[in-house]
């Protein structure tokens, strides 16, 4: 079987509304399934699901699609990838290989990575529960108030002090092959002569997952005054520390029953909040938030809650956070802490009760930083002038050339300048963040989208009257959809049909579309389109519909050509070119003919 046929054996057998139904309540309307959009924040329904056509469209963010966009940009994955969960949700066998020799091997060499994590955080949580050698760190993270049942649930390891077992317990146990792998992701460090040692020792062992519960690196927190006090993995093909959230893949479910997200900075404090039963928590890993992170977030949750120190490292950090937010379009809060207190010290010295109350009464975060800097400098204008300068950089690194339109006047209202004043000097936009698959997530409706009435219809029927098309290109379709976002539907259609899909099946059209505004309006046509079925009324309607659209694009013509031609007549009048006068005045009234006729024939 090849992937065309499971993707074909999938589309037979996955119903969108089951498959959405899984990630989104949807509720019946009418002929569609309604429900809160998982790609935008909403409070009323505007997602739709269309069973008969198998779409789902949101009305306000206008991110649409077939079950296959649905589960690439929910899970943020690509095709191949979704193509492998339908296929493994339905039983269906897929092809053994089919990638490239290059492809494999790389794919080949990440899960070989993946399992050498796997079997490293196995050991050094094992060294952590049983080994004599472990005792001072079980002390440790007990007197944190830590259980072993949070301990467990985030798999806590302990790499070995060297003082007893050495420099070499972690590679002492890896094949030489894993050897290499290990030195690569940077669970062994070289020091001269190639040679390597471990390079987590005597810490407390963090296993980071990402949300598919792949083990991508490792967080070591020092139980001495040694080095830093936090050690990670270094950036690897698997470990990329802005992509990744420490706790999410344990907190998945409840973040998304709760449709909220908490955001800690330590993995301590969400260790510590976990186990008050304070739950849905996750931390950055130690970097400033990124798109990125949220946006691994932001399918979960209604809003997002940064529950950081209320210093002016809390405040700063939120600074760099709200671009994000405003970028991702995704709500956020911020509730600070007392001077002096993280999540850790708050929730053991008030408990639960006051976190749930400090996080009740979070700030806005937009609001709240525009705040902290009239606070800080003023709106006279030479305050302004010093707040522009510390939110321009800001925009300019988090946001792409449509958001920062949007951030921008979010910004001029809540300062009272004008967007003018803000707008970042057009320098070109750098490149965002986030990865290609992620732009699809929300297509904004870009220029030049709409459809006017009349390319609407003929979109629709081309769609779904493949054969028509020609006839209607005859008729001057093309023209009337010229520099609209229909032209490259049409093309895209035509090009289909001339390759031999003569029944070019609409949905067939909306993949072969790259995602984007033209994508988004087939599918947004496609599930709005009057239910037409393949019997022979609707047929009938077809070819009635079909003719009448040749028609008024034949009519359309002809008065293009009558305008056109009266504006020479006048011209030959003025110049007093009865020639040309006599020759215009006939072709006027052979149109004017024409066009009666096209009036009187109906
Ligand atoms: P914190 O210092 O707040 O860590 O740093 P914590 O987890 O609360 O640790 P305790 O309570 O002091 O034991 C916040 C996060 O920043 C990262 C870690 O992910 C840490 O959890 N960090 C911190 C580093 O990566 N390196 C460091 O040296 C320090
Ligand atoms: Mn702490």
């Amino acid at each position: 079987m090849s992937w065309e046929d499971v993707k074909e054996k999938i589309k037979e057998q996955a119903d969108i509304v089951q498959v959405i139904g899984e990630y989104v309540e949807l509720k019946r309307s009418g002929v569609r399934y309604l429900g809160l959009c998982p790609f935008h924040t909403e409070k009323t329904p505007s997602f739709s699901v269309n069973q008969a056509d198998q779409y789902y469209y949101c009305f306000g963010c206008q991110a649409a699609g077939d079950v296959f966009s649905f589960i690439m940009n929910y899970h943020r994955i690509e095709f191949n990838e979704a193509l492998k969960l339908l296929a493994d949700k339905y039983h269906i066998a897929i092809p053994e290989k089919k990638e490239t020799a290059k492809h494999q091997a790389e794919r080949q060499r990440r899960e070989r990575l993946f399992q050498l994590n796997e079997k490293t955080a196995a050991l050094y949580r094992d060294y952590f529960i049983k080994q004599k050698g472990a005792e001072a760190a079980r002390t440790y993270v007990s007197e944190r108030g830590i259980t072993s049942k949070t301990g467990a649930a985030f798999e806590l390891g302990f790499a070995p002090d060297p003082a007893r077992e050495g420099w070499n317990f972690l590679q002492s146990r890896l094949t030489s092959e894993e050897t290499g792998l290990a030195a690569e992701t940077g669970l062994l460090a070289t020091k001269e002569k190639g040679r390597t040692y471990d390079r987590f020792r005597n810490r407390i062992i963090f296993p980071i997952r990402d949300s598919r519960g792949r083990c991508c690196g490792f967080g070591g927190r020092a139980l001495d005054e040694r080095g830093p006090k936090y050690l990670n993995s270094p950036e690897s093909v698997i470990y990329r520390k802005g992509e990744l959230l420490y706790g999410l893949y344990q907190q998945k479910d409840l973040i998304r029953r709760a449709r909220r997200a908490v955001f800690v900075e330590g993995n301590f404090d969400l260790l510590s909040l976990v186990d008050h039963g304070f739950e849905g928590v996750v931390a950055p890993l130690g970097t400033a938030l990124t798109s990125f992170q949220l946006g691994l977030v932001k399918p979960l949750v209604d809003e997002v809650i940064l529950l950081f120190d209320g210093d002016q490292a809390g405040i700063t950090a939120a600074q760099r956070a709200v671009v994000h937010f405003l970028a991702e379009q995704l709500t956020g809060r911020i509730a600070l802490l007392p001077a002096g207190e993280d999540p850790d010290t708050f929730v053991r010295a008030h408990g639960v009760g006051a976190l749930h109350e400090l996080i009740a009464a979070a700030h806005p975060l937009p609001e709240f930083v525009a705040d902290q800097l009239k606070k800080r400098h003023g709106l006279s204008l030479d305050g302004k002038r010093k707040i522009l300068a510390e939110i321009k950089p800001l925009i300019e690194a988090a946001a792409g050339r449509a958001q920062r339109a949007m951030i921008v006047s979010h910004f001029a209202d809540l300062l009272g300048v004008s967007a003018d004043d803000i707008r970042v000097q057009a320098k070109t936009a750098p490149a965002p963040d986030r990865r290609e698959h992620a732009a699809a997530i929300s297509v904004q409706p870009a220029a030049g989208t709409t459809l006017t009435p009349v390319a609407r219809r003929l979109l629709v029927h081309m769609l779904m009257h493949p054969h028509n098309v020609a006839a209607l290109k005859e008729a001057g379709a093309r023209d009337e959809l010229a520099g609209g976002v229909g032209e490259v539907v049409l093309l895209h259609l035509e090009s289909m049909i001339g390759h031999g899909h003569e029944t070019v099946q609409p949905e067939e059209v909306l993949h072969a579309l790259p995602p984007g505004a033209e994508r988004t309006v087939v599918a947004q046509l496609l599930s709005q389109r009057p239910m037409m079925g393949d019997d022979e009324s609707g047929s009938l309607r077809g070819a009635v519909e079909c003719a009448e659209l040749i028609d008024w694009l034949k009519k359309s013509r002809l008065q293009k050509q009558a305008g056109s031609l009266l504006v020479q007549i006048e011209q030959a009048q003025k110049e007093e070119d009865f020639v040309v006068l006599r020759d215009l005045i006939a072709r006027k009234m052979e149109v004017d003919n024409l066009l009666k006729g096209l009036v009187s024939g109906r």
